[in-house]
């Protein structure tokens, strides 16, 4: 038996060792993993058995060739939902909560449920939140069949949770830019995280080059390959008065990079570029005409 806070300052150790950057919040979270205790419940946790000092010493090794700490948890926050992840599926980020909290705000301002489109819908982390935080009938367009069982594995889960709220959460194995995928036009909203990273900007965190699919973050030569149409598809998507919302890379905000690209569709007014929990540019907001 060894005592549990010993256990996290060796995982912790062995974990800066390898090279992972947040080695210390890591710790905790795995050792907790494996005791069934949140990081912080570990205060109150008893010794740690031998076959406990195996799982932990089996997750430490993969968190130490730098598989994402989401991967080996089986979780990944999401807002206050917790969401099934692994390989396959992109990892969802806290940067893409400020466009879900603004979201629900738009949603919350409707006299009644919405019409709400979430294309590239990866784990359903935008679709999901937004069911079960303002009453919605939400579509979620994926394409990816290693992310669609992920998606729809956190829609059943999380079903129960956006049911009580009057939402649904519909599925659509698709691509975002086959017009019959956007089977709930006209829309509300449509909201979209697409991939956007220009190809030749590879990721430097192994976490999100080797485990993140490629699908989910490359968008082409400039980034905006899908961006670009996904625009005009939403367009048609929309009712007069309806909204998109759409992420963006910090370096593709004004004046250049996803307003401007929304601008020149023609079909929108209001463009406004939203910054994130750290304040970089990462989201777009436009009005259809
Ligand atoms: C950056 S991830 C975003 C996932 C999720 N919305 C989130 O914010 O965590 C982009 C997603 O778009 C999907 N995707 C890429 N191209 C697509 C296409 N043409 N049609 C539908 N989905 C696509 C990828 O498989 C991936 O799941």
């Amino acid at each position: 038996m060894t005592d549990a806070r010993q256990v996290v300052v060796d995982v912790a150790d062995r974990l800066r060792e390898a090279g992972v950057p947040s080695a210390a919040a890591d710790a905790r979270w795995i050792v907790g993993h494996v005791l069934g205790a949140s990081p912080a419940g570990l205060a109150f946790a008893g010794p740690v058995d031998a076959d406990e000092l195996a799982a932990i010493d089996a997750a430490v090794a993969r968190r130490g060739r730098r598989e994402p700490l989401q991967h080996i948890l089986g979780t990944a926050p999401f807002g206050d939902l917790d969401l099934a992840v692994g390989p396959g599926v992109f990892v969802p980020r806290p940067e893409t909560e400020v466009m879900a909290q603004f979201a629900i705000g738009l949603l919350r301002d409707l006299a009644r449920p919405a019409v709400v489109i979430d294309a590239c819908s990866g784990s359903g982390a935008l679709a999901i939140a937004l069911a079960c935080h303002a009453p919605a009938e939400v579509v979620a367009i994926e394409s990816s069949t290693d992310a669609l069982p992920w998606l729809e594995r956190n829609v059943a889960d999380q079903r129960p949770r956006f049911a009580a709220r009057g939402s649904s959460v519909t599925v659509v194995a698709g691509d975002v830019l086959d017009p019959a995928s956007w089977q709930s036009s006209p829309a509300d909203l449509v909201v979209s995280n697409p991939p956007y990273i220009p190809d030749d900007c590879v990721p430097r965190d192994p976490e999100v080059r080797d485990h993140d699919p490629a699908v989910a973050l490359f968008g082409g030569p400039d980034g905006f390959a899908l961006v670009r149409p996904l625009i005009g598809r939403a367009s048609v998507a929309l009712r007069p008065g309806g909204v998109l919302l759409l992420e963006h890379g910090d370096d593709q905000g004004e004046p250049e990079g996803v307003p401007a690209l929304i601008r020149a569709d023609g079909s929108f007014h209001d463009v406004v570029d939203h910054p994130d929990w750290s304040g970089r540019p990462r989201f777009t907001s436009a009005v259809r005409r």
